[in-house]
């Protein structure tokens, strides 16, 4: 009997001090989400579950010919709704609050062509939502391969950087692309950030009979030119 209540309360204490939440409100929104989420299960009533995700593209650090690869700072925004949270909760609680993804269930969505594993940023904090809608928005450094020939002509390169789940295909989670925002973008000035594209393209293999979506964000740079910028009236 004492010993249970041992472990209650050690429980209790452990759990308490995770919470972050700084107001008894969120609190309980809080506590109603870790109740209700298991990082390891994938939280989908209907699929597949639609995730988001943009590119806030920052600056661009370094292009490097002679290797082919581009160094970028961005921040990836990652969206999706926690299907499981009702409608009676909504109502109870107001703002949003923020959780250490460790906590919850987060999409595996990886680069498919980085030199090396992205450099984080920020803090594995994510954003929930009343309603369920979840933000993770990891601030990255992240280098990439890109074929480089044409970095000097008028066209420049195409650069792009590819996403996707590690392990789930289409039908688990269904990705949308959106654009790629520039609105805090540093300029270079040795490099000339064109234009961006973003596009949704989806692979099949022999093997299997789902599809493999990735995100593939394009970023059309070139090297700056004195002489090109003073003659292109
Ligand atoms: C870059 O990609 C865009 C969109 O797919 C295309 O229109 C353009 O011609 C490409 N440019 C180069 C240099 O490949």
């Amino acid at each position: 009997m004492e010993r249970a209540l041992l472990v209650i309360c050690i429980c209790v204490a452990g759990y308490a001090s995770f919470v972050q939440s700084d107001t008894r409100e969120s609190n309980e929104f809080y506590t109603m989400l870790l109740r209700d989420s298991d990082p390891g299960l994938f939280p989908a009533r209907e699929q597949p579950l639609k995730v988001t995700l943009g590119l806030d593209l920052a600056a661009i650090r370094q292009v490097d010919t002679t290797r082919d690869e581009v160094e970028i700072m961005a921040m990836r925004t990652i969206g999706w709704k926690n299907p499981f949270i009702t409608q009676e909760d909504k109502a109870k609680h107001k703002g949003p609050i923020s959780v250490d993804i460790k906590h919850i269930w987060t999409p595996d969505i990886v680069a498919y062509n980085p030199v090396h594993a992205p450099e984080s940023l920020s803090p594995p904090l994510a954003v929930v939502n009343p309603d369920g809608e979840t933000f993770y928005i990891p601030n990255e450094r992240i280098r990439f391969t890109c074929n480089l020939e044409k970095f000097e002509t008028d066209e420049g390169s195409n650069c792009t950087l590819r996403y996707g789940s590690w392990t789930r295909s289409g039908d688990k989670i269904g990705l949308i692309g959106n654009d790629v925002t520039t609105d805090s973008f540093q300029k270079n000035p040795r490099i000339e950030l064109l234009n961006t594209y973003t596009e949704v393209q989806v692979k099949h293999y022999p093997c299997c009979s789902e599809s493999y979506p990735s995100v593939v964000f394009t970023l059309n740079i070139r090297k700056r030119n004195a002489l090109r910028s003073l003659f292109s009236w």
